[in-house]
């Protein structure tokens, strides 16, 4: 019975994950999310019936909240845990589409942003993958993946032009580090820790944009579309999880091992 723990599934490419894994009843599939009450209810209404799913509290914020959760694994996995999914996220919708000069306007809400960022993205992860590797080492197939970003890539950022989200790109590529450095310590035992781009994907932050926003918005994609011209826009969680699940199931330590790829395997982003 092959285990998979997600964070962040309550939405987004984290509900598509759990979705496809829970497809097949042989998985056991574990959440962390905020909101339990609010998952367990989307669940029951858009995948009922999946007996094989576990929701469980935890907020990446909060490094107590995340031991309650290994500890409520523990009762339903026992000791081993095969594959860890860091996909919770903080996606800041207040910096996406300024450059660290505008950004830095307004120092206060700067420092509020990039603190929120690190906090989620950098050092939440680093807690969540201390706390559940005594399991991981017990697993079978002893994956730790992040979703991280081609956000991060400072030759991407320089190549196109890429000057918006900073706070954001800035926590995905020190999450970069994270995992070269957990590589660094954890690669004689064989446990893989690896990050994945699961793409451009459309997951609600582009809803509500300002008519400025929309336009920074398009902005964005015509670099994307320089960058690579096949591309086709956002694409959907759905199409994004399966990508990303197909480069875990075939992610080895001499390609993957400390290393972020895109949803092709490479580091091709779009
Ligand atoms: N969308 C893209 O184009 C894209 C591209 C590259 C990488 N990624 C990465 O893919 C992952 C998922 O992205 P997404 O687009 O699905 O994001 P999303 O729709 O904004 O969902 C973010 C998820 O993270 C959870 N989360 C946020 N802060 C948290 C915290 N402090 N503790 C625990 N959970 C927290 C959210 O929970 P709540 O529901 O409680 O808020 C939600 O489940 C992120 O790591 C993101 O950086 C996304």
């Amino acid at each position: 019975m092959p285990s998979y723990l997600i964070t962040g599934a309550s939405r987004g490419i984290g509900f598509a994950l759990l979705e496809q894994l829970s497809e097949n009843a042989d998985n056991v599939v574990l959440t962390i999310v905020r909101n339990k009450a609010a998952t367990e209810s989307k669940i029951a209404a858009e995948l009922p019936g999946r007996k094989n799913i576990f929701v469980l509290q935890g907020d990446l914020t909060n490094v107590d909240s995340i031991q309650n959760a290994f500890n409520e694994t523990k009762k339903i996995l026992g000791d081993s845990l095969d594959v860890l999914i860091a996909n919770a996220g903080y996606i800041s919708d207040y910096s996406g589409f300024q450059s660290l000069t505008e950004l830095g306007q307004d120092t206060k809400a700067l420092d509020a942003d990039l603190n929120q960022c690190f906090q989620v993205n950098v050092v939440g992860n680093i807690h969540l993958f201390n706390i559940f590797l005594p399991l991981i080492k017990n697993g079978t197939t002893k994956k730790v993946v992040t979703i991280g970003s081609g956000m991060s890539d400072e030759k991407l950022a320089v190549d196109i032009g890429l000057f918006e989200g900073a706070p954001y790109s800035i926590s995905k590529a020190a999450m970069n580090m994270v995992n070269a450095k957990f590589q660094a310590e954890y690669k004689k035992e064989g446990i893989i820790f690896m990050g994945v781009c699961p793409g451009s994907v459309d997951t609600g932050h582009y809803d509500n944009l300002s008519p400025e926003e929309m336009e920074r918005n398009m902005a964005i994609g015509g670099k994307f579309m320089g960058y690579a011209p096949g591309f086709k826009g956002w694409s959907a969680p759905a199409d994004a999880a399966r990508d990303v699940l197909d480069v875990v199931q075939k992610a080895n330590m001499e390609a993957n091992g400390g290393q972020l790829v895109s949803h092709f395997g490479n580091k091709q982003w779009l």
